[in-house]
């Protein structure tokens, strides 16, 4: 999977660009604030369709500006345009080949991983980023995890206002029944999917974290369920889709008095987590910030091997900034596999933290205010 050309209009500091990209590794090296990151933002929209930082679809638009469009030449098993229109106002609009497309076909025709110094939300963050880090990697492979999911917050929110006129408005608890059906059928085959995603991961993450630290130490990706939260540690159990389906129904009957009162749900794959495990212990709570990172790196790292397992082919890496970010192992270790296999966007601020191994086989692109010039 390879993305040729990227074009610009309007989008951020780029009046109009258009960049052709190398199939292997692509540098882009510019001071501060001068686009560069950009570039891997409008990227990343092409695979997933949304932004990897802005809060607001709008803020991608060039000031002054009512529209803007970013399009791509990709290539799976042939070469495809991907286009998106982002307008101040009303949605945005995706077109696969000139032809419209919903948001979530949109996704997973062309895919990424992006490795950025914001990564660390993944350990120390909240739940909520590590379950949307879950819901868009498995959205990418899985076309009909993204229609799932929809559809899962569909029942949510509806049960959710069901919940609330039983608790303050007197309405019969029995109009949930139907609910609640749908609740534990939708949810138990995205919680299936999630365990599923998080074992693949675990296992690869945890090879690649062999690696980099030497094997010193041992790496878990844990899948912790909502109905296992208040386990401090999960157990590292590998759920399946029957037990999924019979601790969930279990789960909602429990919270039933409670969910009567509060009038909202608190059962669901809403609120999964998941966690990073070194050597038995939980990272977001004792890892140090090495560790954490680490993890990360070797989490983003095994992404790769589990899109390539799952759809065939290797995603193309995004790399914001990784440098100022790694030591000097960690660092080496990375670039060590940006073997030719894998095609690479890399930014940075100073291009010779790069070894000239890498730089001289690379396509160099100099960034500044706006306007991408390459280097010959
Ligand atoms: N909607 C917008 N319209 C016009 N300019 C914008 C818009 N959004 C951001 N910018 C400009 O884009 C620039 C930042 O771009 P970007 O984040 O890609 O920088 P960078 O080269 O990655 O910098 P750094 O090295 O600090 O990460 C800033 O100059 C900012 O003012
Ligand atoms: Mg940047």
């Amino acid at each position: 999977m390879l993305i040729r050309e990227l074009r610009l209009l309007n989008f951020r500091n780029y009046k109009t660009l258009s960049v052709q990209f190398d199939p292997q590794i692509n540098i882009f090296a510019g001071y501060n604030a001068q686009g560069k990151t950009n570039i891997l933002e409008a990227i990343y929209l092409l695979a997933m369709g949304r932004s990897f930082r802005a809060v607001k679809d709008s803020e991608m638009i060039t000031h002054d500006q009512s529209y803007s469009l970013v399009s791509g030449q990709v290539t799976t098993e042939a070469t495809h345009t991907l286009e998106l229109v982002l307008k101040r106002s009303g949605p945005k609009q995706f077109r696969f080949n000139k032809k419209d497309l919903p948001h979530k076909e949109f996704v997973g025709v062309f895919n990424v991983v992006l490795f950025t110094p914001d990564d660390l939300y993944l350990v120390k963050g909240s739940p909520g980023g590590r379950r949307r880090f879950l819901d868009w990697e498995i959205s990418q492979v899985s076309t009909g995890y993204r229609s799932l999911l929809l559809d899962y917050y569909k029942v949510l929110q509806h049960r959710n206002s069901l919940l609330k006129s039983i608790a303050f408005e007197n309405q019969d608890p029995k109009i949930l029944e139907v609910w609640d059906q749908q609740l534990v059928e939708l949810g138990s085959r995205l919680m299936t999917a999630r365990a599923d995603m998080i074992h693949k991961l675990g296992l690869l993450s945890r090879l690649m974290h062999r690696q980099i630290s030497d094997g010193r130490e041992d790496l878990e990706l844990r899948y912790v369920p909502f109905f296992a939260a208040d386990e401090r540690i999960s157990d590292g159990h590998k759920y399946d889709s029957q037990s999924i389906r019979s601790r969930f129904t279990e789960a909602v009957a429990s919270f039933r008095t409670a969910e009567f009162k509060r009038g909202y749900s608190l059962v669901g794959p809403h609120r999964d987590d998941f966690q990073f495990v070194i050597n038995g212990v939980d990272l977001k709570t004792f890892g140090s910030q090495g560790q954490q990172r680490t993890a990360i790196l070797a989490c983003r790292l095994a992404e790769l091997e589990y899109m390539k397992s799952e759809t065939g082919s290797y995603p193309t890496i995004l790399l914001d900034d990784v440098t100022s970010e790694l030591d000097q192992q960690r660092k080496h270790f990375l670039l060590r596999l940006l073997t030719k296999k894998i095609q690479t966007v890399i930014t940075t601020t100073n291009i010779s933290d790069f070894e000239p191994d890498l730089t001289n086989g690379a396509k160099v692109f100099h960034v500044s205010a706006g306007k991408v010039q390459e280097r010959r």
